[in-house]
């Protein structure tokens, strides 16, 4: 990776997160474009903050001299396809921003449109669960035997959740209440699944798809649809 500006962290007004002084330079950046930060502080949890802000569009190289860190990170562009790992998150994220619209509109009590919101995150979750559990996990079952086993059991609780929603949603009265508690409970339950999918089993998912070559990924990209459509 070329590039030219460097930012550096040492340099963040008082109070500012690093994350944060790093993110208002960033978002003002375009597709296909670089960068360096110089972090003084080994930069692993910055990193993982400032992929967060960028929605995992950020491919990036750590160097240090012993005294600090040099980063050199790459917004990557519209034909820069995101690796599993990171296509994965990324719908993780959706699914919960889609839990989050259906939970501020229950709240609201507007019942038509929360049960709508909840249908598109009905179809979303159903289909990344199928794809976790016939395509994704058996990549890795031997190396990781009991993540494995406890995302398939957390899948279940999800399914018997996502069950309990639909019966509430086509029962014949509306019932904001009942709806917020349930959309509550899977918004906690999902919260700790993905974090635990994301740490112990993305990693080696992404090797073993690497070994396999690029119609895995095809057929993940397939397989997924955005919970905001
Ligand atoms: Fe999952
Ligand atoms: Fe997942």
């Amino acid at each position: 990776m070329s590039c030219c500006y460097v930012l550096d962290l040492r340099l963040a007004p008082r109070g500012v997160p690093p994350a944060t002084y790093a993110y208002a330079i960033l978002r003002e950046m375009g597709p296909g474009e670089t960068m360096r930060v110089w972090s003084p502080e080994e930069p692993t949890l910055f990193m993982a903050q400032l992929q967060n802000h960028m929605r995992n569009t950020l491919v990036w190289e750590v160097a240090t001299d012993g005294q600090g860190y040099l980063i050199t990170l790459h917004i990557r562009g519209p034909h820069e396809p995101l690796a599993l790992g990171d296509t994965l998150r990324r719908e993780h994220d959706d699914m919960d921003a889609c839990l989050v619209r259906s939970l501020a509109l229950v709240g609201a009590g507007r019942w038509t449109e929360s049960v709508a919101e909840v249908a598109r995150l009905d179809r979303t979750l159903r289909a990344h669960i199928l794809l976790e559990n016939d395509l994704l996990a058996p990549l890795a079952v031997r190396e990781a035997r009991e993540p494995t086993s406890l995302m398939r059991r957390e899948h279940d609780d999800i399914l018997v959740q996502l069950d309990a929603i639909q019966e509430v949603c086509q029962a014949a009265g509306e019932s904001c209440a009942e709806l917020d508690t349930w959309l509550g409970l899977l918004a906690a339950t999902l919260n700790k699944h993905e974090y635990r999918e994301e740490v112990s089993l993305f990693g080696l998912w992404e090797r073993a798809s690497d070994r396999r070559g690029a119609a895995l990924l095809d057929e993940v990209r397939r397989r997924l649809s955005p919970a905001g459509s």
